[in-house]
């Protein structure tokens, strides 16, 4: 099965079939991944499209640049990898000079090998610095901690966290953080945990840290406005008769997909009761997954990570228009 063959130390593949049929990689010569983490996917799309299919791979963390063009050096006549942003894609493609592709995927969030890194400071298993940065362009979570202030904190742990009395815990944070006695990833959760226990949070299930550490994770990597602006970019990335497939691991990215996706079906602005369209929108295209499409249980057990990916899919048709 795809999805165990492309499973690598570094990470496993999600939804590795779906991505393929989804992307239609039987008649198309044009890709970019724009998440390229362990390279799983960018080699189920090279070998899914040999012998001409072309990949260019992405990602901002140079070690998984590193790690694909080492991992996959074999296709490197139809493979181009590079370290940069996926929200940046229209420019990566022209610095390569390629022209629109055929698909897009985009595979949202962390690599099994980012969370399992104590020295990337994801996780408070072990210790390890509070940093937390996918790659070079983010800021760390020390840094966003020594500047950020106790409102815009709370927002973040309320927004991204959903985390219950926010501005408590984030007055009791940066004050901690300000006393020296906040250095590392299990300083953080051993202050979380101290502070508020297990039973008052909503899922009684997780460590009470881990949604504090989804939080800043989301804030220091930016990653729901580089999520956003990639959905707006799609257009300007996938040629008409392509296909974006992209896949969120969080509600709330899933939310700027579903929107997004839908805005580029539907962009006119004009109120429903006018009788005729006086914003010029046209549509780019039509959304093909009514609902996410999700990984059999069968994955979920043998991939627990995968349980909440769900992966959506735009199909560009036209060349479309953005309301006046
Ligand atoms: C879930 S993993 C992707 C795994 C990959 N599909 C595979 O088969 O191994 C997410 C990867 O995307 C990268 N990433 C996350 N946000 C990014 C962004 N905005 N631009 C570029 N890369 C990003 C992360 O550094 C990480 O390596």
């Amino acid at each position: 099965m795809a999805d165990e063959h492309h499973a690598t130390d570094y990470h496993a593949p999600v939804l590795v079939n779906e991505v393929l049929d989804w992307l239609n990689t039987a008649d198309k010569t044009r890709f970019v991944d724009g998440t390229a983490g362990g390279g799983g996917h960018s080699e189920a799309i090279l070998e899914a499209t040999a012998p001409q299919g072309r990949l260019l791979a992405i990602d901002r963390d140079p070690r998984a640049v590193e790690e694909v063009k080492d991992r996959l050096s074999e296709y490197d006549q139809r493979l181009t990898v590079v370290c940069g942003n996926y929200s940046q894609t229209p420019q990566l493609l022209r610095q390569q000079r390629w022209e629109k592709v055929d698909g897009w995927l985009v595979d949202a969030g962390v690599s099994s090998h980012q969370l399992d890194d104590a020295q990337r400071g994801f996780s408070f298993r072990n210790p390890g610095p509070l940093d937390m940065r996918m790659g070079p362009d983010a800021e760390s979570a020390a840094d966003f901690l020594d500047r950020v202030d106790r409102d815009e904190f709370a927002r973040v742990l309320r927004e991204y966290g959903e985390v219950d009395r926010a501005r408590s815990l984030a007055s009791n944070i940066l004050d901690a953080r300000r006393d020296g006695r906040l250095e590392t990833t299990t300083d953080l959760a051993d202050l979380v945990e101290e502070l508020r226990g297990q039973p008052e949070w909503k899922k009684p299930s997780i460590h009470p840290a881990t949604l504090v550490f989804q939080a800043i994770r989301i804030a220091v990597n930016r990653e729901l406005d580089h999520l956003e602006k990639a959905v707006e970019s799609i257009p300007r990335v996938v040629a008409v008769g392509g296909r974006a497939v992209f896949i969120s691991f969080h509600s709330l990215e899933d939310r700027i997909v579903k929107h997004g996706f839908r805005r580029m079906a539907d962009p006119c602005v004009c109120p429903p009761d006018l009788p005729r369209c006086g914003c010029a929108a046209e549509p780019f295209g039509r959304v093909l997954t009514t609902r996410p499409v999700r990984p059999s249980e069968k994955e979920i057990e043998e991939n627990p990570r995968s349980r909440s990916a769900r992966l959506r899919v735009f199909e560009v048709t036209a060349e479309g228009r953005w309301p006046n």
